[in-house]
């Protein structure tokens, strides 16, 4: 397609080449300025690490996160910083920065808002990071270098002090609320020392802390416990001890607790003395003395003495316990007095502790807040005159030498690929849009058509790839009209071409050849008047007699292309029903026209009359071939009407101009007509095109035979009907 249409596809990339070239070149030149900004992770810290800063200029997670650089980015095009490097330049009546004109330019008048002109600056501003650091390159573009250097320079150093007093004014905030806070902290802080010196004296709390109180008390509870579960047991016994003594009857006082006889010599004496008296009474008894036996009487006076006497004895000593259990009760009595007033005094000191220490807490508290607050503030006076800042600007921007844009070799080089690119587009477009016909394959296989040959395009002007009248010396021949060039020129490649293109038409129908041919195409302007007078010239040439008739009543040319009149022709034969007058001779032997004569208004009806159809038998006898010319057959119908009359059709298509479409209708009308079709004449070829490259030079060779030319008879598949087909000349 490309090489088909290369002239569209070359006018095309040219035109968007020297289009992008021309806007390039037309261009004003955008210089930019660069600064570079580093991030300090580190800034220096005076009052050292353990003191922290108020504000977190460059530590911790935060600074490690992305978004804090996100945030400068956009704090650098921020309209804060950009309308105070405005205010500080006036670059609202700065014309020459408003409307980006170059150094030099004359600066116009101007008066915008603040907000107008930061607009306007931070729309030429970039930021752009540094991959894998801590820096960003902050970039300004502007029409004139000194002023993107001027403005970029300002703008930097604007942010950074930008930076360093919102963290200063930051720390002044904190270090304000941190000394509010502080004297709230130590009226409270006041009033609950009050609350626990009040609590303390109201209490009767000694500065001793009540934690040993309370120990001294619990000490005092134990021992005073000890000593009275040992009386209680002391009590126990004795009451023990007399409950036992108790028991012990005036018939058998021997009957005595073990422990008592252990503990009281006395009782034991009196006891073996009792028993002895017994035993005495009872071994006297046991010789056999009587009971007045006076040894047995002495022994029984003896046993009741030491009876009466053990007897008196244990009394004593129930009467000694007595005494020493009612003692031991009041001892009893005493100490648990003395427990529970210490145990009640231990509860009412827990009483006391509860609340004093819910006070000792929040005086602890107060001290703990405030001794914080209180470091914090001292911290953030001294953080506020320290004026630390973790940004600084590391490369000042310098003035920009070569601009940024446009650039020029890019963008040329852009334009013409683009350029090309569309010229591609355009060439396949037009291929693709293009439904003429153009080679003879086309015209067979779309139109189902006999190609008959074609005819080479006639150029006067020596267009490449048509046929050019000879020229002698450089200067043309004077030829009549074009389409006698066949007759001027017999030798030519044209009249080659019409030769062979008379050669098929008799191969078509080689028993009966066609004597009446009607010459037709689809559309207007296709060539048939052209193809007409070629054919007839040709068969002229032939040696036969040929008349070519002009039946097109409503364009007619044939008497044009022959310099006839009009006056006369078929119209004026039909009316006189006479041949002679309308029958002109032709400067070409054997060739006689009939133009149309004066146009009617009803042409079809007049070519469907019987007076035509005598009229053409009249023709046809004085005539071996007969050639008509007529009008288009899509439009009109008088080819139609022809088309019945004739033994064969021509339909002449117009290279590159006559569409499928269009051809297709004209032979779908021959068709329903019944018309015989001779075949198909391809018009106005073009050598020079692509289609007909390689495949018809053998046509292309104009002036093959000119140089040379062999006797045209002797040629292989010459005119068969040459020989002997001539005849007398009209009677
Ligand atoms: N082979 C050709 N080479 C160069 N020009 C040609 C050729 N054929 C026709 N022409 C030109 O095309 C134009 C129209 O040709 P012509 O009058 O033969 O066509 P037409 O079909 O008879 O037209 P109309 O429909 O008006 O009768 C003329 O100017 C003619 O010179
Ligand atoms: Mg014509």
């Amino acid at each position: 397609m490309v090489r088909k249409y290369w002239s569209t596809a070359l006018a095309a990339a040219l035109v968007v080449s020297l289009a992008a070239t021309f806007n390039t070149l037309g261009q004003v030149k955008i210089y930019q300025a660069q600064a570079t900004i580093l991030f300090d992770p580190n800034p220096p810290r005076p009052l050292g690490q353990k003191v922290e800063n108020i504000v977190d200029l460059g530590s911790g997670s935060f600074w490690d996160n992305r978004e804090y650089y996100e945030t400068q980015y956009k704090i650098i095009q921020s309209m804060k910083v950009t309308t105070a490097v405005v205010s500080e330049l006036g670059l609202q009546h700065d014309g020459a920065f408003l409307g980006n004109l170059p150094p030099g330019a004359p600066a116009p008048e101007a008066q915008v808002s603040e907000e107008i002109a930061a607009e306007v600056l931070r729309g030429r501003l970039k930021v752009e990071p540094i991959k894998e650091s801590r820096l960003a390159v902050v970039k300004l573009e502007d029409a004139d270098p000194q002023r993107a250097q001027r403005i970029l320079n300002v703008l930097v150093d604007t942010y950074v002090q930008q930076n360093l007093d919102d963290a200063v004014t930051s720390t002044a905030t904190a270090a304000d609320w941190l000394r509010s806070q502080l004297d709230k902290l130590k009226v409270d802080l006041e009033s609950s020392e009050m609350a626990l010196h009040e609590y303390k004296e109201t209490k009767n709390i000694l500065s001793v802390a009540i934690d040993d109180q309370s120990n001294m008390l619990r000490e005092e509870m134990k021992q005073l416990n000890d000593t009275l579960t040992s009386v209680r047991t002391r009590k126990e016994e004795v009451q023990a001890r007399r409950d036992e003594l108790a028991k012990i009857k005036g018939d058998n006082p021997t009957d005595l607790p073990a422990s008592e006889l252990l503990e009281s010599n006395v009782l034991m004496g009196l006891r073996t003395s009792y028993e002895e008296a017994i035993r005495t009474r009872d071994g006297l008894l046991g010789e056999g003395k009587g009971r007045n036996y006076p040894d047995v009487k002495e022994a029984d006076a003896r046993a009741e003495a030491a009876k009466k006497a053990l007897l008196a004895e244990v009394k004593n000593i129930q009467r000694a316990l007595d005494k020493d259990l009612a003692v031991l009760k009041r001892q009893e009595a005493g100490l648990s007095g003395l427990f529970e007033r210490a145990k009640k005094q231990a509860l009412d000191l827990n009483l006391l502790e509860i609340e004093y220490n819910r006070l000792r807490r929040s005086k602890e508290n107060n001290e703990k807040l405030y001794s914080l607050v209180l470091e914090r503030t001292k911290e953030s006076d001294l953080a506020r005159v320290l004026r630390v800042n973790n940004i600084r600007v590391l490369d000042r921007p310098l003035v920009p030498r070569a601009p940024v844009r446009p650039q020029v070799t890019r963008s040329i080089a852009i334009g013409v690929f683009l350029g090309v690119l569309l010229g591609i587009a355009t060439a396949l477009a037009r291929g693709l849009l293009d439904r003429s016909l153009k080679t003879p394959d086309e015209v067979e296989k779309d139109l189902g058509l006999a190609f008959l040959g074609l005819l080479p395009e006639i150029d006067d002007g020596g267009k490449p790839g048509t046929y050019t009248p000879r020229r002698q010396r450089g200067k043309p021949v004077r030829v009549t009209n074009s389409e006698l060039i066949v007759h001027e020129q017999p030798t030519s490649g044209i009249a080659e071409a019409a030769r062979t293109i008379r050669t098929n038409l008799l191969f078509m129908a080689p028993d009966k050849p066609y004597r009446t041919l009607l010459v037709t195409s689809a559309g207007p302007s296709e060539g048939k008047t052209t193809v007409a007078t070629c054919i007839a010239i040709v068969m002229a040439q032939a040696g036969q007699k040929v008349a070519l008739i002009d039946c097109d009543l409503r364009r007619p040319r044939v008497h044009r292309v022959f310099r006839k009149t009009s006056e006369v022709g078929v119209t004026t034969a039909m009316i006189e029903d006479s041949l002679d007058d309308a029958v002109l001779e032709t400067d070409v032997p054997n060739l006689w026209v009939i133009p149309a004569g004066p146009i009617p208004p009803n042409p079809a009806e007049l070519l469907h009359s019987d007076k035509f159809k005598k009229f053409l038998d009249d023709v046809k006898k004085r005539f071996d071939r007969v050639i008509i010319d007529s009008p288009p057959i899509v439009p009109v119908t008088d080819a139609a009407v022809l088309s019945t009359l004739v033994d064969g059709t021509v339909l002449v298509v117009r290279a590159f101009k006559t569409t499928k479409e269009l051809a297709r209708h004209a032979v779908r009308a021959l068709q329903d007509i019944g018309a015989t079709k001779a075949g198909a004449v391809l018009n106005a070829v073009n050598f020079s095109k692509h289609e007909y490259k390689y495949r018809y030079y053998y046509y292309q060779r104009q002036g093959y035979y000119e140089a040379d030319p062999p006797p045209r008879r002797s040629r292989k598949g010459g005119d068969p009907d040459a020989d002997g087909a001539a005849s007398a000349p009209p009677s």
